[in-house]
């Protein structure tokens, strides 16, 4: 199939036309590398061997989707295009509903109006909110985000389930991914944060490397193994398979729309992952403890039992693989993404 992939620059969306690449079918990207780099494109073609197409393109711009979908014979398209920090989201949450909601309505119009009816969304964990309990299973009800960016996957979520019931024919898998980490065993491409990085994985690797003094480790006084918080951390190449699988599964699906958790079902403490990376790169992680920050959760990880019985999936790579993967797109490219390549 060809597939356009919107984000297909970014962290999850890289991976995936390398994944796509592998399973026969034909990457197109779309991105406006508002949170990406064109130098990423080097990098595929370096990967998978041949040239990805890209087109610069605003999402939110009806018309140039519009010219996209013209310019181009799409088959499916894999939705990751989207603003994604939590934090920005409660100081921005205009620019997080605008961006978000509203791209992804023009990309369903140019799909309806193309005849393109195939579509996976990245949606997020974060749509199961507080209300739930690990593991975390699709059929919780209701699903409410404690921020705007979460809060527009909860949304969009609904709007495409609407959309599909609406127009026949189309087939839409939510994707609601766990914690991402990791990178294409090749090195050359990873997680390249603009700015002092949120999450964790990409905060110890630039802490190992030296671009960051310490750590500070979310409190530690929460109800788990060792007091800090623990999560579901996906290997994003096992991720970017799940996407495949999904998109694979799309044209059998009985239903119209369907979730599935993209996790492993397995819980690591922030203590844990840091000595995983410690041991996996070599380097001290040095972090000092800081108060609880607000919003997050003691716990979260997924019931991935759906996808693999319906999707054939399921992640393989394991936590010292997610490590020493990060350590090897982190130690050669310092710099991230800007990082200069041996020829
Ligand atoms: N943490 C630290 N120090 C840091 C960063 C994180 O201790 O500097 C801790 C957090 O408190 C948490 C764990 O590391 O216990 C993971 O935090 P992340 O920020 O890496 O990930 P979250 O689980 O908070 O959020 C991620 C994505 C969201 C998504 C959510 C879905 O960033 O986009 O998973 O569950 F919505």
């Amino acid at each position: 199939m060809r597939v356009l992939v919107t984000g297909g620059a970014g962290y999850v969306g890289s991976h995936t036309v390398v994944a796509l690449a592998e399973a026969g079918h034909t990457a197109v990207i779309a991105d406006n590398f508002s949170n990406s780099s064109p130098a990423v494109l080097d990098r595929l073609e370096r990967i998978s061997g041949v040239s990805v197409e890209c087109h610069e393109v605003e999402l939110t711009d009806a018309e140039a989707t519009e010219r996209l979908f013209h310019a181009e014979p799409i088959d499916a398209v894999i939705h990751c295009a989207g603003l994604k920090a939590v934090g920005e989201s409660v100081s921005a949450p205009r620019e997080y509903y605008r961006n978000n909601l509203v791209s992804t309505l023009t990309v369903a119009d140019a799909m309806e109006k193309n005849g393109v009816r195939r579509l996976v969304f990245s949606s997020s964990a974060t749509v199961y909110g507080a209300a739930h309990s690990s593991p975390l299973g699709e059929d919780s009800w209701p699903l409410e985000s404690s921020n705007p960016y979460g809060q527009t996957k909860v949304i969009i979520e609904r709007m495409l389930s609407d959309i599909a019931a609406a127009n026949p024919g189309w087939k839409v898998a939510l994707l609601r991914y766990f914690n991402p980490v990791g990178a294409h065993a090749s090195g050359l491409i990873g997680e390249d944060p603009r700015g002092v990085p949120n999450n964790l994985m990409p905060f110890v690797a630039q802490v190992a490397v030296g671009r960051r003094d310490r750590l500070t480790v979310h409190g530690d006084d929460y109800d788990t193994v060792d007091g800090t918080g623990e999560r579901d951390y996906i290997h994003v190449v096992d991720l970017a398979a799940g996407h495949v699988a999904a998109l694979d599964h799309l044209d059998s699906m009985t239903a119209d729309v369907r979730a599935f958790n993209l996790g492993t079902g397995a819980s690591t403490s922030v203590l844990q992952l840091l000595r995983a990376f410690e041991r996996a790169s070599g380097r001290t992680v040095p972090y000092v403890v800081g108060p609880r920050r607000e919003g997050d959760l003691a716990v979260a990880y997924a019931d991935p039992s759906r996808a693999r019985t319906e999707l054939g999936w399921m992640a393989a790579r394991s936590l010292e693989e997610m490590c020493a993967d990060t350590w090897r797109w982190q130690s050669a490219n310092p710099s991230g993404m800007s990082s200069r390549l041996d020829s």
